[in-house]
């Protein structure tokens, strides 16, 4: 936790797996029209009202993914993580989430449940606090407000 003034802010890694970089022109119908910096940049305007210190990475590659997540240990207090495709395929980073042991909060912006069978289920799921998908960006603003009510409550 950092300190600013006599406020304690709640520092969170936001992770944006494969793909996300494509967001505004990716499947508009189902991904929606916003950017990933402008849903960045929502989430820092976001942070600042809500006592948290964001940084934000994003990757296509699930090794820098994994490298991502470890070198939270000791540095984040929590993680905010849409992991794209990578959600219904990767034990490395369901591991990489589990050895690290911080509070994970797992966002999408489709609603995964209601879509092909193949993304209904999530490697992620039982290692994170919980779940929330099928708002659109929205879904990443409701995710860190979660995340932040977690770690305030610890
Ligand atoms: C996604 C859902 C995944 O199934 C898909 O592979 C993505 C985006 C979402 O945010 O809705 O890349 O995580």
């Amino acid at each position: 936790m950092a300190v600013e003034g006599n406020r304690s802010l709640f520092r969170v890694q936001v992770i944006h797996g494969p793909n996300l970089n494509m967001l505004g022109r990716r499947e508009p119908a189902v991904y929606g029209t916003q950017t990933l910096a402008s849903i960045d940049a929502m989430l820092a305007d976001e942070a600042k009202q809500g006592g948290a210190i964001l940084s934000s990475f994003q990757s296509n590659s699930e090794g820098a993914l994994v490298d991502c997540i470890q070198a939270t240990f000791g540095e984040q207090d929590g993680i905010l993580i849409n992991p794209g495709a990578y959600t219904h395929t990767s034990v490395a980073i369901r591991d990489a989430i589990a050895a690290v042991g911080l509070p994970t909060v797992e966002v999408h912006l489709s609603n995964i449940h209601k879509r092909e069978a193949f993304r209904h289920h999530s490697y992620i799921a039982a290692v994170a606090v919980g779940q929330i998908c099928g708002f659109g960006a929205d879904s990443y603003r409701l995710g860190l407000y979660a995340l932040v009510q977690h770690l305030k409550s610890l």
